[in-house]
């Protein structure tokens, strides 16, 4: 490869990237969260639960931090028993749900026992994407958006 090829590869890469900040991107992932809440915890344990929709390319939840707790950690449900997973898929033009029965984030020895009307921020990490700070609304202990 001779020089005026290699400069004319670096000047599409970076058009490339000038376009791909400008659109609403086919090579990324395109991450909001929608539906956020925590059950109002009875014990020192609480779950959280919400719905992150990707309008991009396939992602994956890899972890959770929030200032309420110093053990946050991502569970699946099956056959009603919890289990710690390392991460979750978020499809690609699809969705991630968080709900009742299902996949949750965990959230163990809170450093303080939110109550229903406050709300509990958190920060979601990715494999791909920027980190995305949410804020967990707290509803009462029974509450389930699909039974609305
Ligand atoms: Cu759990």
């Amino acid at each position: 490869m001779n020089r005026r090829t290699v400069l004319a590869g670096v000047a599409v890469l970076v058009t490339g990237l000038t376009l791909a900040g400008c659109s609403s991107s086919d090579d990324k992932p395109d991450l909001k969260v929608t539906g956020a809440f925590m059950p109002q915890p009875a014990s020192d344990m609480a779950a959280g639960f919400l719905v992150i929709e990707n309008g991009g390319t396939a992602d994956r939840l890899t972890s959770v931090t929030s200032p309420i707790s110093d053990d946050v950690t991502i569970h699946e449900t099956k056959d009603q028993a919890m289990r710690m997973v390392t991460s979750f898929d978020v499809p690609a033009n699809g969705e991630l749900r968080l709900e009742r029965g299902g996949k949750h984030i965990m959230f163990m020895q809170l450093k303080e026992r939110p109550r229903q009307g406050d709300k509990v921020s958190v920060e979601l990490h990715f494999e791909k994407a920027d980190p995305i700070k949410v804020d967990l609304p707290v509803k009462e202990s029974t509450y389930n958006p699909k039974k609305q």
